[in-house]
Order: C-alpha cells, then structure tokens, then sequence
C-alpha cells in the first residue's frame, strides 16, 4: 500500500493550481442518467472517486469518452489534471446499483433519484456505515416518497418504483442534506407539475447542479437559496457544463500555507465558494487576497492565532475543512475550540495529530486545542480522506519526517497532492508498496 513520506518545516511558495471539485462533478456526472444525450463535463478532476462512479454509471449502461484536449486553466497537461468527459446514458440497461458498487461511495446512492424519474424504478443498495459517522437516507426516502414514489426497503435495498411518473409536491427537509437536496433536484427535474423544496442546501455544489439541470431544460429556479423550485419537463437534452472549482482543496492549501508560511496563489480558486472559511484563516494570521488568477495567501513572521470554529452548512465553515483546521490550530498561540455540528464521528484524526505532538481533548462534539510550539514528525494514518489530509498538513509544518500510511483516502480526493506540494517547495514524495 502506497505511503506518503514528508519531511517538515520548509515554508510554500510558488503556484498551486486548482482543481474540478470533487463533490460537484460526482453529482453531475449521476445527472447524465437523465437524458439520452451526452452530458460534456469539463474540468472533471482524475481521482479515485471519479473512476470509481464512472465504473458505476457503467453499469447503468452510461458510456463516457475522454477529450484529449489540454485543459490549460489546470496545467496544460493530459494525463492526471483536470479534464474534459462526455457522459451518454442512451439506454438506461439496468436500473440496479449493486451493493458491491455502492458500499464503495457512498454518493453512488444518489443514483436512484436520475434512475427513478427517467424509468420508474430504481432498486439501489443502501450505502452502510461509513467512518465519519452513520449517515443515513431517511430523507432521500422521504422526499421520494413525497414526490409520490412507492419505496420499500429490502434485504439491504431500496426499492423505489414509480410506474405512472412522479408528481411534483412541496417538501421540506428536517435537516439540510447536500445529497438529498441533489437527488430530489434531478428527480423532480422529470416528475409532473412543480416542486417547491424548502430548507434545501445552498452549497455551491448544489448550484452548479442547478446549472447544469438548466443547460439541459430544466427549469429551476432559486438554487443557492434555502427554496428551491423545480418545474418538471417531459424530457431532458445534453448540455456542456464546467465543474466549479474545488473550495475544499483551496481551503486545505490555504491552510497548509497558514501553518508553514510562505507565499502561494492559488490558481482558479473562486474566493466566494468560501468566505467563511477565508475569513477564519485571515483571523489566524494569514494575509488572503483574491486577484485576478485566484487567491493569493501569505504568512510571513508572526505565530498563528487561535480561533474558534463551528462547523455548519454552506454559507457556513464547511465539515470537510474541520479536520485541516484543527491541524493549523495545533501550533497556534494558543487555545482554540473546534464543534463539529455535521457528522457525530469526525474527529478520526484527534489521535493521529497527538501523535504528532498535538494537544488535543475531546468534550462532545467539541475539540479543545491547545497550540504547541512544535510539531514532531511521526507515522500517522487516518480513516477518511479530510482527516488523512489533515495529517500532511501538520507533517509539512512538524519538525523531521511523517509518514501518511493509507494513501489511497487521499487519492479518492486530492489531485496531484504531492505534486502540487513539492512544486511549492516541500518534501514530499509518493512511497510505492
Ligand atoms: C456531502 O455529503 C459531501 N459529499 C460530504 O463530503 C460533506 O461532508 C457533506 O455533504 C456535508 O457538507 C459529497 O458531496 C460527495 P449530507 P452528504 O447529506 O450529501 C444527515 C468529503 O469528504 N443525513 O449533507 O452525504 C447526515 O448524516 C465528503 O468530500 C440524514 O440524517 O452529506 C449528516 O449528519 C464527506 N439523513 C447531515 O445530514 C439523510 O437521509 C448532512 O449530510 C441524509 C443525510
């Protein structure tokens, strides 16, 4: 199994480009299933997560072909970077998701909403237990279920079925879901009549969904909003639709410069898919200025602040920077408080960044961190993707080597991490074996 072998303390500088965003093109490529025309996806990024959906839109009977084309916003490189992918779901060949596929990733399960409204039924595996926490699909069943599906849950399955298409309705969600606002956005996209769906989403993720839904005639309006409305049509056409770019890996860089210091434009990154989280690294110290090509972030001399964070739904701190921002507030001046609102189990990495000499408890859902001095480089390992890139972050700041075991965590979100890295002046390299 691949490691990742860092040596600590050289501050970043230079040009980190940014990548499609994952949790965008996984949504949009599911959105092919709704038409018989081929959906263009351009700045899809080349990760493990890409692939893996690209295996199961397979098996729905999705073919894809890759643009040879340059993507020179990402590079100017073919293999690896960011490229452009054509999604034709001509014939739907089987409205199964397997649970051998769906247990590997869980936004697999988002599917059944595409599946459901273009064939009237979807049977698609529930996704499981996942290591950030239980994560269930209680809301995707009940706003299908308001959208007029029949759904029964069995040996594992849920089976949805809805033989004379669905209906539009009103529905609110209990709680604000990403993926459910996504599922319920395409299927009521080809349901009969309007949908209104209130405590939606507003990650950006969701709106370039929208976009996307609406370069294929649907009709949308109020994405990025907490209502959403949704006309249904009768049928959806191709469109060609760029993938936004990635606010979680512009985060993480941004803060990997917050903790080592340095000076580094983040190129592509669109400073209004994270405000939230801009304006916290600006309070630790960092200087943060958007400019024409990206974002540029500097810290130069003074220690880190400390701050306090509660995770929240967009336009809130996002979970999914939560577990790099603890990793920055490990050596702040300082002690700072970290409450994890989202998901009841992520703070995988709290051991691992102890490791590394972290000053870290745990009171509920909240991390109190208390700033040490330094870092000391150690083997660490983490259980998800954020939590694994949390520990690179800390090992680019800690004194001597760090090794990040179970790369492949990071390979499911991260584009050319060590790459983007080492261009920027650190030492990191790839381990094979
Ligand atoms: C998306 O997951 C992201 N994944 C996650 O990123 C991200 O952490 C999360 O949104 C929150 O921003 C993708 O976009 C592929 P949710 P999603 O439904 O849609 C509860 C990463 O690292 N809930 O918004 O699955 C749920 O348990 C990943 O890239 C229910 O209770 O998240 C959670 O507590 C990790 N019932 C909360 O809602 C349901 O039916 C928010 O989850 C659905 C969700």
């Amino acid at each position: 199994m691949d490691r990742i072998r860092i040596v600590g303390g050289n501050p970043l500088a230079g040009t980190i480009p940014v990548s499609g965003a994952k949790n965008a093109a996984l949504p949009l490529m599911i959105a092919s299933l709704l038409t018989p025309q081929t959906l263009t996806l351009e700045n899809v990024p080349h990760l493990a997560d890409v692939e893996q959906l690209i295996r199961i839109l397979g098996n729905h009977g999705v073919d894809y072909s890759v643009n040879g084309k340059r993507d020179h916003q990402n590079g100017g490189t073919t293999s690896g970077y960011s490229r452009t992918i054509n999604f034709t779901a001509e014939n739907i060949v089987d409205t199964t998701a397997p649970y051998e596929l769906v247990s590997k990733m869980r936004a697999s399960f988002w599917v059944i909403g595409p599946v459901l409204a273009r064939m009237g039924e979807a049977k698609v595996s529930l996704p499981g237990g996942c290591a950030i926490g239980t994560r269930p699909v209680d809301l995707f069943i009940e706003g299908l279920q308001a959208l007029g599906a029949d759904i029964d849950v069995d040996t594992g399955y849920v089976v949805a079925k809805a033989k004379n298409r669905l209906r539009g309705n009103r529905y609110t969600f209990p709680k604000v879901s990403v993926g459910a606002t996504h599922v319920l956005m395409m299927a009521a996209s080809l349901a009969r009549g309007e949908t209104v769906l209130e405590n939606a989403a507003r990650e950006p993720e969701v709106v370039n969904l929208a976009e996307c839904l609406i370069a294929m005639g649907a009709k949308i309006h109020g994405a990025g909003t907490s209502t959403i409305t949704i006309e249904g049509v009768d049928e959806l056409s191709g469109a060609k639709v760029r993938v936004i770019p990635d606010r979680i890996e512009t985060g993480t860089y941004a803060m990997a410069v917050a903790m080592t210091g340095g000076d580094v434009l983040l190129e592509g990154a669109q400073p209004d898919l994270l405000e939230a989280a801009l304006d916290v690294i600006r309070k630790t110290g960092a200087e943060i200025t958007p400019t024409n090509a990206g974002i540029r972030v500097k810290r130069n001399g003074a220690g880190i602040a400390p701050v306090d964070v509660t995770t929240e739904p967009f336009p809130g701190f996002p979970t999914d920077l939560q577990a790099q921002f603890m990793g920055l507030m490990t050596m702040a001046k300082g002690k700072s408080r970290i409450t994890e609102t989202i998901f009841e189990n992520r703070f995988m990495h709290v051991q691992e960044l102890a490791r590394l000499g972290a000053h870290i408890t745990l009171s509920g859902q909240t991390a109190i961190v208390e700033g040490v001095s330094k870092l000391k480089g150690a083997p660490v390992m983490a259980t998800d993707l954020r939590a694994s890139v949390s520990l690179v972050i800390a090992g680019l700041a800690a004194e001597g080597e760090t090794t990040v075991n179970r790369v492949y965590h990071l390979d499911r979100g991260f584009e050319r991490l060590e790459e983007k890295l080492s261009g920027c002046g650190a030492v990191i390299e790839r381990i094979s074996g």
